[in-house]
């Protein structure tokens, strides 16, 4: 059996994932990230049947949604960073290990799979399935802001505090981190998506106008902000009247869709604060100087550096590429696997349980 694995670990690529609420990356063992591509699945409405057009997972399967028509559905199987249907889970994962092996079918890779730090059991226990189903030989599983730290270039083994507030699609993360170990973390379900809820609220109470997710989400990444900026800006927005019915469109303003996000981003600030006033003293000490590192899609929302800082009075920096610090730090992960066997099996051990 060991030769076995050894002989398949040779012809596999070992991969790491980072499956995400908004996006699903994976890196091989040498090669770096390979795929990055949105958690969507385009299936047959009401079943989890996946499409087989090769337009059924990933980006064209996100341009489907809110627009399909009515024998399809564009689906996002995980909701607030963790698996919310199994199958349709498991069939992309399928998808893009497939997709990386390049249908050399039979090969089984060893995965590093990065999890909110906030996982339940039975959540775990559904990732280590689909994982296994999908084809994986040995599953490690690797809480999220760990792998973020890893992955933005933090000195996390060093007995010194690490900070990471990872704003992604369904959670947030925000973490303290010393000796390669989480010390205080907590796992929001306020993030991105919640941003995408409150601007789609606003724009119907504001506005009588329904507009979809992805226009949302758009209006997030176009005129979004969390602190005032030097111009405000406006935007033109389409959807369809709450009254009549009809498409119809209206102009926003960047102040108007900042308020909006005070809620949400409220929320974010609150625990923020909570975590750091449960971090041991020393180690709060160092958090003086060191600050805290913004990652996850949520970090390039304008001004949201510049807000926590005013807010916590600790130096707020935006990690080089806050999209891929977890898919980077689960690569960096593969490349040092027989190094970080030790916490990754223990963590492996926990999930089988
Ligand atoms: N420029 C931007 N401004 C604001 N938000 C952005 C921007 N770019 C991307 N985002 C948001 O970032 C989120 C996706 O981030 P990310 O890929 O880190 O999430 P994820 O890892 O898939 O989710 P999770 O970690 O919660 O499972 C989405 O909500 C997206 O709208
Ligand atoms: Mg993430």
């Amino acid at each position: 059996m060991l030769l076995l694995n050894k002989i398949l670990g040779f012809f596999s690529h070992d991969m790491g994932i980072d499956l995400g609420t908004a996006n699903t990356l994976v890196s091989v063992r040498g090669d770096g990230i390979i795929l990055d591509e949105p958690s969507v699945v385009a299936v047959k409405r009401g079943t989890n049947k996946v499409l087989m057009n090769g337009q059924a997972v990933g980006s064209a399967a996100k341009a489907m949604l809110g627009k399909t028509p009515d024998g399809i559905e564009a689906v996002r199987p995980l909701k607030s960073g963790v698996i919310a249907d199994f199958d349709i889970t498991e069939a992309m994962l399928a998808y893009f290990i497939r997709k990386v092996h390049k249908r050399r079918w039979g090969v089984r890779p060893r995965v590093v799979i990065a999890v909110p730090s906030g996982i339940t059991t039975v959540e775990k226990q559904a990732v280590y399935s689909s994982a296994e189903r999908a084809g994986a030989r040995k599953i490690y599983l690797i809480k999220e802001p760990r792998a973020a730290g890893i992955g933005a270039g933090l000195p996390v083994e060093e007995p010194q505090a690490s900070m990471v507030v990872d704003i992604g699609g369904g959670t947030t993360e925000i973490a303290v981190m010393s000796l390669a170990d989480i010390v205080v973390a907590k796992s929001l379900r306020v993030a991105g998506d919640s941003f995408d809820e409150a601007i789609r609220n606003h724009l119907k109470n504001a506005h009588n106008l329904h507009i979809g997710e992805q226009t949302a989400e758009r209006i997030k990444t176009t005129i979004g902000s969390a602190f005032e900026l030097d111009e405000e800006e406006s935007l033109e927005v389409k959807g369809q009247d709450v009254t009549v019915g009809l498409p119809r469109s209206c102009i926003v303003t960047s102040q108007e869709i900042r308020e909006a996000l005070r809620h949400p981003i409220s929320e974010i600030l609150r625990t923020i604060r909570e975590v750091l006033e449960r971090t041991p003293p020393e180690l709060s000490g160092d958090l003086v100087d060191t600050g805290l590192t913004l990652c996850g899609g949520g970090a390039l929302l304008r001004g949201i550096d510049r807000l926590i800082e005013e807010e916590t009075g600790l130096p707020a920096t935006i990690a080089d590429d806050p999209l891929t610090c977890v898919a980077t730090g689960t690569a960096l992960f593969l490349e040092n696997l027989d190094r970080y066997s030790a916490i990754l099996e223990a963590e492996e051990d926990e999930g089988h349980s």
